[in-house]
C-alpha cells in the first residue's frame, strides 16, 4: 500500500472514498465536515439522518466508522468517523487510532482502491497534530487491507502537511 501526503481540499480528491472527521450526531458541523456536506449536496445530510434513525439513534460512537455514498463528490463513498475530542477529555490515543483504522477497514470492505483522510481530531477537537500524524500513519500501516492500494493524507495547510511528512 502506497501512502501519499497531499496539500489541498479533500472534497476535490479523485479517490474512491474520502473520510469525514464528523461528530457523533452525523448531522454536519464546521471544518472538514462542513466542507464535505457542502460539496456533496443535501443528499448527504439526508443519508446521515437515515443512518441516525436506522442504526445510530444515540449517535455514532467515537472511534467507529460508517459509510454513505459521495453524491456530488468525485469520491464514490464518504466514510464518516468520529475522532476523540481533546477538549472534552477524550485523550486515549486508541480512540484516535481506531478512527483511522476502522475507516480504512470499512473502505477496504466496500472495495475502495484509494482512500483519502483528513487530519482527524487535529482541528476543532484540539489534538496535537504530531500525535495525530504518527497515530494515523501507524494505524494505516498496521491494517491488513485486501483492496486499498493508495492512502492519501490530505492536509489543508503546508504546515500540517510537513507534520505528516515527518511522520510517514
Ligand atoms: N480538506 C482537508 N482538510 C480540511 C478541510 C478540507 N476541505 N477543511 C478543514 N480541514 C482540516 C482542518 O484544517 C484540520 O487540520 O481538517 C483537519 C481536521 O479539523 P476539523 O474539521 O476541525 O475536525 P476535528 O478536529 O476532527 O473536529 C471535528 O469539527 O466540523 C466539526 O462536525 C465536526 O464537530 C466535529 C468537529
Amino acid at each position: 500500500m502506497k501512502i501519499d501526503i497531499v496539500t489541498g481540499d479533500i472534497t476535490t480528491r479523485p479517490v474512491d472514498a474520502i473520510v469525514n472527521a464528523a461528530n457523533s450526531s452525523l448531522l454536519g458541523g464546521g471544518g472538514v465536515d462542513g466542507a464535505i456536506h457542502l460539496a456533496a449536496g443535501p443528499e448527504l445530510l439526508e443519508a446521515c439522518q437515515e443512518l441516525r434513525r436506522r442504526d445510530y439513534r444515540d449517535g455514532l460512537p467515537v472511534g467507529h466508522a460508517v459509510a454513505t455514498p459521495g453524491f456530488r463528490l468525485p469520491a464514490r463513498w464518504v466514510i464518516h468517523t468520529v475522532g476523540p475530542n481533546w477538549h472534552a477529555g477524550q485523550r486515549d490515543p486508541d480512540l484516535l487510532r481506531s478512527a483511522f483504522f476502522e475507516s480504512l477497514i470499512l473502505a477496504d470492505s466496500l472495495g475502495a482502491a484509494s482512500v483519502a483522510f483528513p487530519a482527524i481530531s487535529a482541528g476543532i477537537y484540539g489534538w496535537d497534530p504530531r500525535v495525530v500524524a504518527r497515530t494515523a500513519v501507524d494505524a494505516v500501516r498496521e491494517a491488513d487491507t485486501q483492496k486499498v492500494e493508495l492512502v492519501e493524507f490530505v492536509l489543508f495547510s503546508e504546515d500540517m502537511a510537513d507534520v505528516f511528512v515527518a511522520a510517514a
